[in-house]
């Protein structure tokens, strides 16, 4: 049995104080939720106010990028050492908004990935196709294309520990969401392209969420799929009542 794993990505929204206040409060509901894991991802300014907050919960807290490097000339980045050192636990990498506005490649998301597991940070890898290639029935070809160089030279252990999310592109932000067959097929795709490269265990424990529009309304057909570990939530996660009643899908 894979344990689900709700997580909340804030994107580019709230400051630190409100960072604070949400995982307060969100921390005080969640006693008797012991089911799921629950990660949050503020901003960077916010990481070390919600890490605080967080404390003596069962809430993690993960950054929504970093840099490869541990240290180095690289102005405004941010690297996993620093993020480990403030308590996170967790990355979000490859999002597709960063593929998308911030020149993220195949390449450098799987130098993040490598780095991130170095530093003893769970890496949640964003996979997921833009509208154009769905219509072009392309949809496999580019998940695979971006699972297998997301985690080349990686053992099969790390991969069964890791965590990836499957986004369409398309349904990112617009209401718009998969059906869940649809998120289910291409997860199941997704693990066995992992049975393929790192074995039938690894496959079978990695956890893959969907993302794309979920909401406290559609959570459940998602979560059924036998295939679907958990949500990555963007708009949906930034009030606390609606994010509480996803983690109680
Ligand atoms: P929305 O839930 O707002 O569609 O965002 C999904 C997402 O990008 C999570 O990483």
């Amino acid at each position: 049995m894979r344990r689900p794993v709700i997580a909340g990505n804030w994107k580019m929204h709230k400051t630190s104080h409100e960072a604070q206040e949400f995982i307060e409060k969100l921390a005080a509901n969640l006693k008797g939720v012991e089911e799921a894991d629950v990660i949050v991802a503020p901003a960077f300014t916010s990481l070390e106010a919600a890490v605080k907050a967080a404390q003596g919960s069962q809430i993690k807290i993960a950054a929504q990028n970093m840099h490869w490097e541990n240290k180095g000339a690289y102005t405004g980045e941010i690297s996993p050492a620093m993020l480990r050192d403030l308590g996170v636990t967790h990355c979000i990498i490859g999002h597709s908004e960063r593929r998308q506005y911030f020149a993220e490649t195949d390449h450098t998301v799987n130098k993040k990935v490598r780095a991130a597991l170095d530093n003893e940070i769970i890496p949640i890898v964003c996979v997921g196709e833009i509208l154009e290639e769905r219509e072009k029935g392309d949809t496999f070809n580019v998940v695979e294309k971006q699972t297998k160089a997301a985690l080349e030279g990686l053992t099969s252990t790390q991969v069964a520990e890791l965590i990836l999310a499957y986004e369409p592109v398309w349904a990112i932000g617009t209401g718009k969401t998969s059906s869940a067959d649809d998120a289910q097929e291409v997860i199941t795709k997704i693990r066995e392209i992992i049975a393929n490269d790192f074995g039938r265990e690894s496959a079978g424990r990695v956890r893959i969420q969907y993302g794309g529009s979920v909401k406290p309304e559609n959570i459940k057909g998602f979560m059924e799929q036998s295939d679907i570990d958990g949500a990555l939530v963007g708009g949906a996660s930034l009030e606390v009542d609606s994010f509480l009643k996803l983690i109680n899908y």
